[in-house]
């Protein structure tokens, strides 16, 4: 099974938000985008995330590529109650160029780049 089928899968189509962490010289640094802008793009590996400002992550994707998403749905049953979250871990990079920034530009006009993360580890939380 691929890692972004069953329960994460699930989580990703339903959630609203997704936190984006880097790491910067100066400490961590987490932005976000909207769960059907994302969803919009594919549920597949690499994820893309339109980028419309970002400057701050995709400085510290420079210097280090590792990323965090988090994303998290109450419409997703978790093991103690209503609420299913889900982490990946992978390294990402911000393209304003090439077949990946044309779809996201596509769709969304505004896009100065796409954020393309490529998937490492899938972990679900709670
Ligand atoms: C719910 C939510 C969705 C957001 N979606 C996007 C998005 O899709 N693209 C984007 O560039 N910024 C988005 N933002 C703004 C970013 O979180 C961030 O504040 C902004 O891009 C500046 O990033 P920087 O601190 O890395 O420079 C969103 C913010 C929130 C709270």
């Amino acid at each position: 099974m691929n890692a972004l089928e069953g329960i994460c899968r699930e989580v990703i189509e339903k959630s609203e938000w997704v936190a984006i962490a880097t790491a910067g010289a100066d400490g961590p640094h987490v932005v976000a985008t909207w769960g059907d802008y994302l969803r919009r793009l594919g549920i597949a590996d690499p994820l893309r995330i339109p980028v419309g400002g970002m400057r701050k992550t995709e400085a510290n994707l420079q210097r280090d590529a590792r990323v965090e998403l988090l994303f998290g749905s109450r419409q997703v049953q978790g093991t103690r109650g209503p609420g299913k979250g889900c982490a990946i871990r992978g390294r990402a990079e911000m393209r304003a160029e090439g077949t990946d920034f044309a779809a996201a530009k596509a769709l969304f006009p505004w896009a100065r780049a796409v954020l393309v993360v490529r998937v490492e580890h899938v972990e679900p939380q709670l």
